[in-house]
C-alpha cells in the first residue's frame, strides 16, 4: 500500500514500472551537474505532492518553477531569500515587544539569545561577547521605547550602530530638543536657607 504522500523517481527502463520511494527515512540522489537532479526528482515531486514541503533552494530555480501550482493546488508558498528583501518573507521581530518600558525591558531579555547565539562561558570571547550583547540589549530598548529615525525594526538596530552623518545629525538635534523640552517643564528648584 502506498501513502499519501510518496516521491516519485523515475521509471524502470525493463518495465516502464515507476519507481516509487514511499519511506520514512532520508533519501539522497547523487549525479554529476545538469543531469538531471532538480528537474527530475525535485521539481517533479514538488509538482505532484499534495504535502507541505520545506525546500532549500539556493539558485534559487524551484521557487519559480513550482510556486505557482503549489499555491493553487497545495497551499501558501512562502520564499524566505535574505539576500533579496524585495521577493522575501519577513517579519519584524520588535513586534513582539510591547511599549511599556518594564514589559519592554523583560521582552528584550527575552528576545537577545535568539539575536545573539550564547558562547562557551569558559572562553576569553565570551566576556566580549556578553559585553556586545548588553550593548545590543540598550540599542534595542532604547529603539523600541524611542524609535529611530521614524523606525522600529532591525534596519533600525543596524543605523543605531552605524550611523550616517545625516542621522547622527538629526539624532543630536532631537535630543537637545527634547532635553529643552524637558527643561522647560521641570520646576524652578526652591532655595533652602
Ligand atoms: N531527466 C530530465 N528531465 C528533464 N530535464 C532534464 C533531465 N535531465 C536533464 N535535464 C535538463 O538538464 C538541465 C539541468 O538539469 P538539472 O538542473 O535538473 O540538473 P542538476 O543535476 O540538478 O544539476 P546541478 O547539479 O547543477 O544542480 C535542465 O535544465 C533540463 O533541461
Ligand atoms: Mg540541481
Amino acid at each position: 500500500m502506498v501513502g499519501k504522500a510518496p516521491l516519485t523517481l523515475g521509471v524502470f527502463k525493463e518495465t516502464g514500472q515507476e519507481y516509487i520511494f514511499d519511506g520514512a527515512e532520508s533519501l539522497i540522489t547523487i549525479a554529476r551537474p545538469g543531469r538531471g537532479k532538480t528537474q527530475a526528482h525535485v521539481v517533479r515531486n514538488l509538482l505532484q505532492l499534495e504535502a507541505p514541503a520545506i525546500v532549500l533552494d539556493v539558485k534559487p530555480e524551484i521557487a519559480d518553477l513550482t510556486s505557482d501550482w503549489r499555491s493553487q493546488n497545495v497551499g501558501p508558498v512562502q520564499v524566505f531569500m535574505p539576500g533579496n528583501a524585495a521577493r522575501s518573507e519577513s517579519f519584524n521581530p520588535l513586534d513582539a515587544v510591547p511599549n511599556d518600558p518594564i514589559a519592554a525591558y523583560t521582552a528584550i531579555g527575552r528576545l537577545l539569545p535568539l539575536l545573539m547565539v550564547p558562547t562557551d562561558s569558559q572562553s576569553a570571547k565570551s566576556f566580549w561577547e556578553g559585553r556586545a550583547a548588553q550593548l545590543l540589549q540598550g540599542a534595542l530598548y532604547d529603539i523600541c521605547l524611542r524609535g529611530f529615525d521614524g523606525r522600529r525594526d532591525m534596519s533600525a538596530v543596524v543605523d543605531w550602530f552605524s550611523a550616517s552623518p545625516e542621522q547622527l545629525k538629526l539624532r543630536i538635534e532631537s535630543e537637545a530638543f527634547r532635553r529643552q523640552k524637558s527643561n522647560a517643564h521641570r520646576q524652578p528648584a526652591r532655595r533652602c536657607r
